[in-house]
């Protein structure tokens, strides 16, 4: 048989650059309660959220995802024909075909690179990152755009008790490429299917076509997804900062996903994180914008000041599947 040649690989890769965008309304507590249940209050406690972001007609997903990319485009100094391959991570996306990554590369002027969707839930952003890495690694990328984009205000029932005071919308985006010391760290990553049912969509598109059918929302089994993300992501967490060499002192900053002030707090206090490491609270002002989340805590968290430029981050991706993620990265 013929040899094949094999693509050599580059490196390293680093995330070069974060950009976001958050929809202009702001949608308080006492908003969600005028079709629930409950109060600002119990909100604040239960969650630590207090405000969220809805997005108006003209703030699409693609609108959100393609104006958070432009801005990591131009911050890494990257055009749009310079990347080789575009990656969105999102839930919310209403359409089965085309996928949002190619409606954004159209919007952003990309000439030919490939495109796809990525759909891991609120690990996605995560997943993208392992994803990206591994190909600019491996030499089949020099430049990746991966952004995180939700609408969640689309696919959450502003009925739902368990569910409509949590998420919100917003898009956050980074370029990965190839960089002279190890960045990235590896991705320690999974999927625990026994907890299949726990975040789902109910009913499924094609109930939707029997007549009277209802509407596809998210529902969500809070107290089991609560209980599984504060007893098990600190182990992932522990797991990707020894796979990375590092340990928590290292580190400037821990963006884990925003689900929930509550569930953050006590991944800090499990993985005993000294006072030193930034953490971020994202969620207090946006809620949890799902893939867009750890994007979106980055950016703020940097423009802050609050972690420094360069300094390493711990970042926890998990969600639906239930399916997890977690690296530690250098932060552009
Ligand atoms: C959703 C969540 C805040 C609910 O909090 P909880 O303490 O688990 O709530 P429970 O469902 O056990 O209900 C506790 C009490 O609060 C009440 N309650 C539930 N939802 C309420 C609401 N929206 N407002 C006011 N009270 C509410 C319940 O009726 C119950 O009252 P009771 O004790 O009198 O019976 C919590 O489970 C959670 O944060 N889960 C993780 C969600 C998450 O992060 N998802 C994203 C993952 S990607």
């Amino acid at each position: 048989m013929k040899a094949l040649i094999q693509r050599e690989g580059t490196g390293f890769s680093r995330v070069l650059s974060v950009g976001s965008y958050l929809p202009r309304r702001v949608v308080t507590n006492a908003e969600i309660c005028e079709h629930i249940d409950s109060s600002a209050e119990w909100i604040v406690r239960r969650t630590g959220i207090q405000t969220r972001r809805f997005a108006d007609e003209d703030e699409t997903l693609a609108y959100m995802a393609a104006t958070a990319a432009s801005k990591a485009l131009a911050e890494a100094g990257i055009t749009a024909n310079q990347l080789d391959c575009v990656l969105v991570a999102t839930m919310s996306h209403l359409y089965q075909a085309p996928s949002l990554a190619a409606e954004v590369a159209g919007r952003l002027g990309v000439r030919s690179a490939p495109a796809m969707d990525l759909s891991a839930a609120c690990a996605g952003f995560c997943y993208g990152l392992g994803i990206a890495d591994h190909m600019v690694i491996a030499g089949a990328a020099r430049y990746v755009l991966l952004i995180g984009a939700e609408r969640m205000s689309d696919i959450v029932d502003p009925h739902d008790r368990g569910c409509a005071f949590i998420f919100g919308d917003g898009a956050g985006a980074v370029v990965v490429g190839p960089a002279e010391e190890p960045s990235i760290g590896p991705v320690v990553w999974g999927s625990e299917p026994r907890h299949l049912g726990a975040i789902r969509q109910e009913p499924s598109w094609q109930d939707t076509r029997d007549p009277g059918g209802a509407s596809p929302y998210l529902r969500m089994e809070g107290p089991q997804v609560y209980r599984w993300a504060t007893g098990e992501m600190a182990d992932v967490g522990r797991r990707a900062l020894a796979a990375a060499g590092a340990v928590p002192g290292d580190l400037a900053a821990f963006i884990p996903h925003q689900a929930n002030l509550r569930i953050s707090e006590k991944l800090v206090v499990a993985l005993g994180l000294p006072e030193s490491v930034a953490v971020a609270t994202d969620v207090v002002r946006n809620g949890n914008t799902s893939a867009a989340s750890i994007p979106l805590a980055m950016e703020q968290i940097l423009a802050s000041g609050q972690a420094r430029i360069g300094g390493l981050a711990l970042l926890i991706g998990f969600g639906s599947g239930l399916v997890y993620a977690a690296q530690v990265v250098r932060l552009p």
